[in-house]
C-alpha cells in the first residue's frame, strides 16, 4: 500500500516536472525579437547615434557574444536614474528574466524558430518614416531643404524656421524630435509659436541663422512670430518620444512657425541633415492642458545658482538652486535634468513646508552620453508654496574621463550651451492638479 502511494507520488512529480523538461525553447521571432525591439532598436536602428543596428535576426546573432557581455555587464541599455529614489515608466533597463531569457537563447545556440518578418517590416517603416514612436506620424513639419554641416570640426548652432499653415487644430498625443542624420546632432530643441494675424508673413523672413556667424543678427527677423509659443520640446540621443496621457495634452494652432536649434558636434567629414518635429495626433478632447518649465541654466533662476558655474580646473564643486513655486498645484509628468561633460551627480526635489521631501529625479552617476526624458511611473504633485531644489555636482578635474579638457582648466556657463561649458537645467512637464492624481499610473 505504502509503495503504490509513494509510486503515485513519484509518477505524480514526473508528471509536474515534465513540462519544464520538454519546455519549448526560447526563439528569436517568437521571444526574443520583441525584447530587442523594445528595448533596444529604439537607439541600436538607422540615423541614430549607434554603431549598428539591432533589428533582424542576423543583426543580433552577428553580435551574440558581445550582446551577452554587455547586457550581463549591465552597460546596455543604458539607464542611468536611480530608480530607489522615484520610480520611471519609461525605465528602459532589462530585468532579471529578460537578461536571463536572452542569455539562454544565446547559449541554446541563437535557435530562429518561426520567420516572422511583420515586426521588422515596420520597425523599418517606422525608421524610415524618421519616428521612434509606435506609429508613423500624423504630421511632419520639416526644413524645405537639406542642410549641409561642414567636416571641418566646427560645432555649429543652427536655428531653422518652419512655417506651417494646416487645415485645422489637431489634438496633440504625442512629439519628436526626428532627422535623417542623427549621429552628429549633440541636441535640438524647438518652440512652437503660434501666429494668427496673417498680416505677418511667415515666408518673408530668413530660413535659418547659424548662431554664431556674423549674420546671426538676421534672427531678429523671426521676433514678430516669438509674441506667443503654444509649447516647446527638444531631444537628447536616446531620449524617449514625449508622451501624454488620453485626456492630457495640447492644441497644435493651425497657423505659426517652428523655430528648431540643432546644436550639431564637431564633425570630421561633411554631413548632411534633414530636421524637424513630428506630431502624433489623437481625437480625444484635450481637457487638461501639458505644459513645459525650465529651471536653471538657460531658464528661471539662471542668476540664482550657488555658487555660479564657474569651476576652475582641478576642483570639484556641488552647485544648487532653489525655486520657489507659487501657483497652483501642478501635476509633474516628466522631469529632464541637463549637465554637460563634468556633471558627476544630480538630484532634484521639492520641499514643502511642514512635510515631507518630494524626490523629483536623482542620477547619481551622471554620464553626458545617456540622457533621458523620466517619465514619472506615478506623477508627482507639486503643492503651493513649495521649493523645487536642483543640485548639481561638477568634476573638472583631471581625474575625471569625461572632461573635455586636458589637462583641466576653468570652465563656465555663458548661456551659449556649447557641449565644453556647464549647464544645470531641470525641465519639468505638466499639468494644473486635479484630485485624484496622485493615483494615476503613467505606464
Ligand atoms: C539609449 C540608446 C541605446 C539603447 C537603448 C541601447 N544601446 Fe547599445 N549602444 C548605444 C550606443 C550609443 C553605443 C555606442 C557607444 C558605446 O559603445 O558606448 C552602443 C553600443 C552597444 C554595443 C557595443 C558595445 C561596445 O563596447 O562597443 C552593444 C553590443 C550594444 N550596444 C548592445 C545593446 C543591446 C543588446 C541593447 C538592448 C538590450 C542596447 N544596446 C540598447 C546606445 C544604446
Amino acid at each position: 500500500m505504502k509503495q503504490v502511494l509513494v509510486g503515485k507520488l513519484v509518477g505524480f512529480l514526473a508528471l509536474l516536472w515534465a513540462p519544464t523538461a520538454f519546455a519549448q525553447k526560447q526563439t528569436f521571432y517568437q521571444d526574443i525579437q520583441p525584447l530587442i525591439h523594445a528595448k533596444c532598436a529604439v537607439c541600436h536602428r538607422p540615423g541614430e547615434a549607434t554603431p549598428f543596428s539591432l533589428i533582424t535576426y542576423e543583426d543580433v546573432t552577428k553580435r551574440a557574444t558581445f550582446i551577452k557581455k554587455v547586457i550581463n555587464a549591465g552597460y546596455m541599455p543604458p539607464w542611468r536614474a536611480d530608480d530607489h529614489y522615484v520610480a520611471f515608466a519609461n525605465k528602459r533597463s532589462l530585468t532579471a528574466d529578460q537578461i536571463s531569457a536572452i542569455t539562454n537563447w544565446i547559449d541554446a545556440g541563437l535557435p530562429k524558430g518561426k520567420v516572422r518578418k511583420e515586426a521588422e517590416e515596420q520597425l523599418l517603416a517606422r525608421v524610415q518614416a524618421g519616428t521612434g514612436y509606435t506609429r508613423q506620424p500624423d504630421l511632419t513639419l520639416k526644413v524645405s531643404k537639406p542642410f549641409l554641416h561642414r567636416g571641418d570640426g566646427t560645432e555649429r548652432f543652427m536655428v531653422f524656421k518652419i512655417p506651417f499653415e494646416l487645415a485645422q487644430e489637431a489634438n496633440i498625443e504625442a512629439l519628436e524630435f526626428t532627422s535623417t542624420n542623427k549621429k552628429v546632432i549633440h541636441h535640438a530643441n524647438f518652440a512652437i509659436h503660434q501666429v494668427d494675424d496673417p498680416a505677418i508673413s511667415l515666408t518673408n523672413t530668413i530660413e535659418q541663422v547659424d548662431l554664431n556667424a556674423e549674420d546671426a543678427w538676421h534672427y531678429q527677423e523671426w521676433l514678430p512670430y516669438k509674441k506667443k509659443m503654444t509649447y516647446y520640446g527638444g531631444w537628447i540621443p536616446g531620449a524617449s518620444v514625449e508622451t501624454y496621457p488620453k485626456d492630457m495634452g495640447w492644441v497644435m494652432p493651425k497657423r505659426g512657425v517652428v523655430l528648431l536649434t540643432v546644436h550639431f558636434g564637431p564633425a570630421g567629414k561633411d554631413e548632411e541633415t534633414i530636421n524637424g518635429v513630428n506630431f502624433f495626433f489623437k481625437k480625444e478632447p484635450i481637457k487638461r492642458v501639458v505644459n513645459v518649465i525650465s529651471l536653471g541654466s538657460g531658464g528661471i533662476g539662471q542668476e540664482e545658482i550657488k555658487p555660479p558655474l564657474f569651476l576652475f580646473g582641478g576642483e570639484v564643486k556641488t552647485c544648487s538652486l532653489k525655486v520657489a513655486y507659487q501657483n497652483k498645484p501642478i501635476t509633474l509628468l516628466y522631469a529632464w535634468p541637463h549637465m554637460h561633460q563634468i556633471g558627476k551627480e544630480f538630484t532634484a526635489f521639492a520641499t514643502v513646508p511642514n512635510a515631507d521631501t518630494l524626490p523629483l529625479v536623482h542620477i547619481p552617476d551622471w554620464d553626458f552620453r545617456w540622457q533621458e526624458l523620466y517619465r514619472y511611473q506615478k506623477p508627482v504633485v507639486l503643492p503651493t508654496g513649495a521649493t523645487v531644489n536642483v543640485v548639481g555636482t561638477y568634476d573638472n578635474t583631471d581625474a575625471n574621463p569625461m572632461n573635455p579638457n586636458k589637462p583641466a582648466k576653468l570652465i563656465t556657463s555663458d548661456g551659449q550651451m556649447r557641449s565644453n561649458q556647464e549647464m544645470m537645467t531641470l525641465i519639468l512637464i505638466y499639468t494644473t492638479y486635479e484630485p485624484g492624481d496622485e493615483n494615476l499610473r503613467l505606464d
